[in-house]
């Protein structure tokens, strides 16, 4: 398997949580930003991608004319819409228009992931969210009114001002949408975030028992837990993100993107003057590349494999270049090793950073 992911950076308004790269008020740049995105797919054509991400930032914040041009780059660079096993388009609720909608479908994108974060009106706004609870309520409605038969919804667990009580309501409202896939994410403070800047902390207790819950309701509504933030109706899993965390190689396109493309890891520059800067002029948008040998390079698979909550199967390699790691992981009760098939067990499915920890550098030689 191989993915084909295209960032688009730009957003109406920063959410008060958000340390992705993404910009608000640059929506000028977007025309600009994407004859950049030609001029970096030019450098890729024609390689052969099974799956499509179009992620943000804000893909929806784009016009319908300029997501079409988008879909013909990709189609003249790569392959058509419609040939992609699975193409992705995350959007905005408030961004999401009916017009927009019916292009995406008529285009061949056939799934949508939704951000909503919150089914409480009040948290919505104090998040910093543009949207309320009825604005996604009807994008949701005409995304399904133009054919959309998978769509994934997108929620935080331990928002500030939202008690557990009215995020599982929350969550009980979204699953009677009928959705087919939901990510629901753990509330991560990070720095220069406002959050941040407010001294707001994670209630580790708080995101526990809402994840712990979820995790409990989603299953008694026929979801699987195929990994630690992501929940799908059977055959409704993410094939794009389940590639990642298999470490099949992908191409990400725009700034900020990453790529894993012949065991070398490279990320584009998050700096989006200099992006645009680098296209005008046919240069490379790489800032980072490595290559993982080793242990670092097993050790990197192992991590990624274990977010799956199927766990990771180990090669004799991994089990001797990793033994003692795993004994103590397993005597601590994070991992279970039955065979080859390492998994996170129940406990560390909340605390996978702990369990993490043990498989990345840097490591003696
Ligand atoms: C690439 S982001 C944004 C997608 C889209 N722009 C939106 O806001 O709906 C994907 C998801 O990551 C989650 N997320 C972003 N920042 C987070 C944070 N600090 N803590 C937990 N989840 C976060 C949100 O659920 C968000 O929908
Ligand atoms: S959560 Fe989404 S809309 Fe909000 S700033 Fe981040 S990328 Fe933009």
């Amino acid at each position: 398997m191989s993915g084909l992911y295209i960032h688009i950076p730009f957003c109406r308004q920063k959410c008060r949580y958000c340390d992705f790269a993404s910009f608000a008020c640059q929506e000028s740049l977007t025309d600009s930003y994407l004859c950049a995105l030609d001029t970096e797919a030019s450098f890729y054509s024609n390689q052969k991608f099974e799956t499509l991400y179009i992620g943000g930032g804000t893909p929806s914040i784009l016009s319908a004319n300029q997501l079409d041009v988008l879909c013909e780059i990709i189609t003249r660079r790569f392959a058509p819409i419609s040939s992609f096993a699975e193409s992705t388009v995350e959007a905005n609720p408030e961004s999401l228009t009916t017009e927009k909608l019916k292009l995406l479908k008529q285009l061949g994108i056939n799934r949508l992931s939704l951000g909503l974060q919150s089914m409480n009106d009040d948290v919505l706004k104090r998040i910093g969210r543009l949207h309320d609870v009825n604005t996604f309520l009807s994008a949701y409605d005409h995304a399904r009114e133009a054919g959309f038969e998978n769509i994934s919804i997108d929620l935080i667990a331990g928002l500030p001002n939202q008690d557990e009580k009215d995020f599982l309501e929350g969550l009980q409202k979204v699953l009677a949408l009928g959705p087919q896939h939901l990510s629901v994410y753990g509330l991560q403070v990070e720095e220069g975030t406002p959050f941040y800047r407010e001294g707001i902390q994670t209630d580790d207790d708080l995101v526990r028992r809402e994840l712990e819950k979820t995790h409990f309701l989603l299953q008694e509504a026929g979801f699987v837990h195929y990994e630690i933030s992501n929940f799908a109706l059977s055959g409704y899993e993410s094939k794009h993100n389940l590639a990642y965390w298999k470490n099949e190689e992908y191409l990400g396109l725009g700034s900020a993107a990453a790529s894993l493309q012949k065991g070398e890891r490279r990320s584009n520059t998050t700096d989006l003057t200099e992006y645009l800067r680098r296209m005008r002029f046919g240069l490379s948008a790489v800032e980072f590349s490595e290559k993982l040998t080793g242990k670092a390079k097993e050790g990197e698979e192992i991590m990624l494999g274990l977010r799956m909550l199927g766990g990771v199967c180990l090669s004799p390699q991994k089990k001797t270049l990793f033994s003692s790691e795993i004994d103590s992981l397993c005597r601590s009760g994070l991992v279970t090793l039955e065979g080859d098939l390492l998994k996170l067990t129940f406990e560390g499915m909340f605390l996978a950073n702990q369990a993490f920890m043990a498989f990345v550098g840097p490591f003696d030689a």
